[in-house]
């Protein structure tokens, strides 16, 4: 269905470029790919952990929500950049394999999550604990689920 636009994709004249580049770009951009992983998953990992209620419990759940927030966003912002340099000139690549469009369904569902869930339990201020544990558990399921797929992408 969307094959012709994968092939659009690669065949564009940034599709060329890139797929003309030293190998070197590729590393660059696989190295900041995982810099921006680490980055987002550590910050949501943190304040899930305050979440559950398992440490940093000084801390006001608003107030580390708040202070990893631009580390979310610079780790994600990170992702789509590098992740749309190894992508672009292979789209081809990526058309049939499933692990690859598995990954973006969650991470799809991960940013719906992210709008929604996240944003009620770290801004609420009465939240059961309860609540708060399963919220984070879904949250990070669903990000490192996306994580996961994405180091699998090469297996199929
Ligand atoms: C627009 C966003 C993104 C694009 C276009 C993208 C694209 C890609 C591509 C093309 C690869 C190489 C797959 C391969 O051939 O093995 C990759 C790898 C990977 N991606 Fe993404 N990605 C994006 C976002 C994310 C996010 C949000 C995460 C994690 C939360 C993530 C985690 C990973 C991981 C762990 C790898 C494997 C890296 C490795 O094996 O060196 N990606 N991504």
């Amino acid at each position: 269905m969307f094959e012709h636009i994968f092939n659009n994709i690669q065949n564009s004249g940034i599709g060329s470029f890139l797929g003309k580049q030293n190998h070197l770009l590729g590393a660059i951009a696989e190295l900041l790919h995982i810099a921006g992983l680490i980055l987002l998953l550590a910050s949501l990992l943190v304040t899930g952990l305050r979440l559950m209620g398992w440490g940093l419990v000084s801390l006001s759940v608003a107030d580390l929500a708040k202070s990893t927030s631009r580390f979310i966003w610079l780790g994600l912002a990170l992702l789509v950049i590098s992740g749309l340099i190894l992508f672009v000139p292979a789209a081809n690549i990526y058309y049939p394999n499933k692990i690859f469009w598995f990954k973006f369904q969650v991470l799809l569902l991960a940013l719906v999550a992210h709008f929604t869930l996240y944003q009620y339990v770290t801004r609420s201020k009465q939240v059961h604990l309860w609540v708060a544990r399963i919220a984070a558990l879904i949250i990070l399921g669903l990000w490192f689920s996306v994580a996961f797929a994405g180091r699998f992408v090469g297996f199929f």
